[in-house]
This record gives C-alpha cells, sequence and structure tokens, in this order.
C-alpha cells in the first residue's frame, strides 16, 4: 500500500484564493524531491473537450451563469472526459496524479450553494466517478477575509463563482468543512491562513506520513 510508485490520485478542494493552485505546484516539487513524477491536472478542465467546457461554464455566453443543475450536468460532463481521457490512464501507468479541485466542488457549488438535490449529484457522482476515488483530498480552509484578500492581490479575470458575495463565500467554505467532517478517512482540513511554505509543510506531511513513509524519515 505504502509503495510510491504506485500512483496515487490527490485532489485539492477549498474555496477560491485558498491557495490551491499554489499548494499544487509545490506538491510537485516535493514530490519530484522523492523521484516522483506527478501529472497536475485541474477542474473542470483536464482534457481539451473539458477544458472547452470549463470555458463555457466559467464565461457563460452573455455573462449570466447557467442554472445549477445545468452547472452540475456539464461539470460532470467535464470530470467524465477527464476521468477517461486523463486520469485513469495516469493512475493506470503508475503515475501520481494531482488534481486542483474535484467533485467535492460539484457537491458545494452545485449542492449546497446552487441547491441541486443532493441525490441527484450523488447518483452523478456514483456514476462518473466511479472507483475512482481520490486516496487523498485536502480541503484547504481560510477565513474568508484571508482569501479575498489574496484573490484581490492576485488581479486577473473573475469568472461566474468568484463575484459573488462574502454569505456564499461563507457558506462554501462551511460545506467544505462539513466534508472533511463527514469523510474522515478521505479528506484532511488543512488551515490555510498560515504562509504558503507552512501550508505546503503540513500537506506534505500528510502525504508522505500515507504514502511515502521513507520520506517522513529522511
Ligand atoms: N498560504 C498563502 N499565504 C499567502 N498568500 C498565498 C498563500 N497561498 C496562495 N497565496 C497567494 O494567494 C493568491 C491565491 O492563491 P491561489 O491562486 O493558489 O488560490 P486558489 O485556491 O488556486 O484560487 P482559485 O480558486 O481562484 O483558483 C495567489 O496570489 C497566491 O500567490
Ligand atoms: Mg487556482
Amino acid at each position: 500500500m505504502n509503495n510510491p510508485a504506485c500512483g496515487r490520485f490527490i485532489t485539492l478542494e477549498g474555496g477560491e484564493g485558498t491557495g490551491k493552485s499554489t499548494l499544487q505546484s509545490a506538491l510537485r516539487d516535493r514530490l519530484a524531491e522523492q523521484g516522483i513524477d506527478a501529472v497536475l491536472t485541474r477542474e473542470p478542465g483536464g482534457t481539451a473537450r473539458a477544458e472547452a467546457i470549463r470555458a463555457l461554464v466559467l464565461n457563460p455566453p452573455g455573462e449570466q451563469a447557467f442554472s445549477p443543475l445545468a452547472e452540475a450536468l456539464l461539470m460532470n460532463a467535464a470530470r467524465s472526459d477527464h476521468l477517461d481521457g486523463l486520469i485513469r490512464p495516469a493512475l493506470t501507468a503508475g503515475k501520481w496524479v494531482i488534481c486542483d479541485r474535484f467533485s467535492d466542488s460539484t457537491r458545494v457549488y452545485q449542492g449546497v450553494t446552487g441547491d441541486v438535490s443532493p441525490a441527484v449529484l450523488l447518483d452523478l457522482e456514483n456514476h462518473v466517478v466511479g472507483s475512482t476515488r481520490p486516496d487523498l483530498t485536502l480541503i484547504l480552509d481560510a477565513p474568508i477575509n484571508i482569501a479575498t484578500e489574496r484573490r484581490s492581490a492576485r488581479q486577473g479575470v473573475e469568472d461566474v463563482f468568484e463575484n459573488r458575495d462574502k454569505a456564499f463565500h461563507q457558506a462554501v467554505r462551511l460545506a467544505f468543512s462539513d466534508i472533511a467532517r463527514r469523510e474522515p478517512e478521505r479528506c484532511q482540513l488543512i488551515d490555510a491562513s498560515r504562509s504558503a511554505p507552512e501550508v505546503a509543510d503540513a500537506a506534505w506531511h500528510l502525504i508522505s506520513q500515507r504514502f511515502i513513509p521513507a520520506a517522513v524519515k529522511g
């Protein structure tokens, strides 16, 4: 189980600006130090077709968002293509995959904040993800004001999800921490209010402890 040569599927989750993409790069570097070449990918996206769906959902024609149900279907269509075209082949080849957002984001954005029935989302998730569940999901948790400051410092084009009020971001935060509480075997909540190196250290500790025990000792 602890053979690092066996590919692992790790997903990074959390609200906007919590530091998922930053952590993804840091984890790639830590894995590279162990001689492990990880595949970095993101959702929605990761394949040409899924990236096309990403562009459609995040910046919909007419600037008005799709309905939460339509979003859930599009996210799952993108995920299905991503799993078939990239994630499963990589894992089968023994590679590690680090994915920036995955199915928990659909549960949160289309379910909790979008009000799509949890039964519908669960059914879709079971069909689309099947047995390709993440080995580990790191959920980045930070107070809303910290994430907001980071987003505004970063500068860039906002999309339909980012451009919402404080109550929305608070609901997102609560929903992610709820998933971490309900699925403690798969999910680990990480205090993302700390500096980027401290967050990377905490995440690396969890990963190496679980999957690369030799790295913990070394
Ligand atoms: N721990 C940290 N401390 C301070 N700044 C950070 C930290 N992590 C990331 N940042 C900075 O905050 C901004 C947002 O980080 P990042 O893009 O990684 O977040 P994200 O979760 O991927 O956001 P999004 O959901 O919008 O893609 C970036 O400018 C990044 O450099
Ligand atoms: Mg990001």
